[in-house]
């Protein structure tokens, strides 16, 4: 099989409930970290890591995300009248740069369900997986980008894991190593659903990145639904580990839970603090709000 990975896939689909009452009519994708929608994050971090060919998995109420990957001549050539030719780079630049796809889920019944729709798009070669709740900033590399490398040696499917604390375990697909394995890189005996702490295999959980192999769309066109009763990817995972070998990988980086409100604000903090044209501004903000 290819150790190449070109193709990558980002589901896109999700209400959005925990950042109501927004959500109503603005796909939480679109969510602007700064001036960015968090979906640019992780399309660019794609980009960087040499994937060639996009899918987003969409849902109905989610058409800003197409339209914002595409041109919008009108803006264009108003932008160029203007001579404003610095913003007409700016929107141009990712358009013309991604070879992008679409394709509608039209029921919302779970991340596996997601992720079945881009069975025709990927066919039969491996693929990165990107979620857009989580953000990554990876030191030295970009996330998946880490993973790829993993793959290359492996020639296995691999999850992109962190190490969660306790009381966060059943928030998250926890994976469960091969006796004696240890270090960033091991290969997983099991995987599990959201368990309750005094159930789970390890601390070690699914950040978000994967790259699957395409035997993984066997098990979830016969996938049950699992947890919250939805159609769990991670149940597909496990039923894949039976047949093939698969990896967990460490990922080296700061991820952001962009899905929380909490980990929305630190991601935005963080980001302008890394922005020439905002930073000062903003840590003289911070510190004044510090010492009220
Ligand atoms: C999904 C996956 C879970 C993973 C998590 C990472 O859960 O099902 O295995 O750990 O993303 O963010 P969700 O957060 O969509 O419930």
């Amino acid at each position: 099989m290819s150790k190449t990975i070109r193709k990558a896939v980002i589901p896109a689909a999700g209400y959005g409930t925990r950042f109501l009452p927004v959500t109503k009519a603005l796909a939480k994708e679109m969510l602007p970290i700064i001036d960015t929608p968090t979906i640019e994050y992780i399309v660019r971090e794609a980009l960087e890591s040499g994937i060639e060919e996009f899918l987003i998995i969409v849902s109905s109420n989610k058409n800003a995300i197409l339209d914002y990957f595409d041109n919008n001549y009108e803006l264009e050539s108003q932008l160029k009248e203007k001579n404003k030719l610095k913003e007409l780079e700016m929107v141009r630049e990712l358009p013309s740069k991604l070879n992008i796809h679409f394709v509608r889920q039209h029921e919302q019944l779970g991340l596996g369900h997601a992720v079945l729709c881009a069975k025709a798009f990927v066919g039969n070669e491996p693929f990165a997986l990107l979620l857009g709740d989580d953000v990554y900033v990876g030191n030295g590399k970009p996330a998946i980008a880490q993973l790829i490398d993993a793959y290359k040696k492996t020639g296995s499917s691999i999850l992109g894991t962190l190490e969660v604390a306790d009381k966060d375990v059943s928030k998250y697909g926890i994976c469960e190593p091969l006796p004696g394995e240890f270090g960033s890189l091991m290969e997983l005996k099991s995987v599990v659903e959201k368990p309750a702490l005094e159930d789970a295999p390890s601390n070690l959980a699914i950040g978000g990145r994967y790259i699957l192999t395409p035997e993984i769309f066997k098990y979830l066109e016969t996938q049950e639904r699992g947890a919250g009763g939805e159609i769990q990817l991670t149940d597909s995972i496990k039923r894949l580990i039976k047949e093939q070998e698969v990896f967990s990988k460490q990922i080296d980086g700061k991820r952001y839970d962009i899905g929380s409100k909490v980990g929305f604000i630190e991601a935005t903090i963080d980001f302008a603090l890394e922005r020439e044209d905002l930073k000062d501004d903003v840590l003289e903000f911070i510190k004044s709000k510090i010492s009220e």
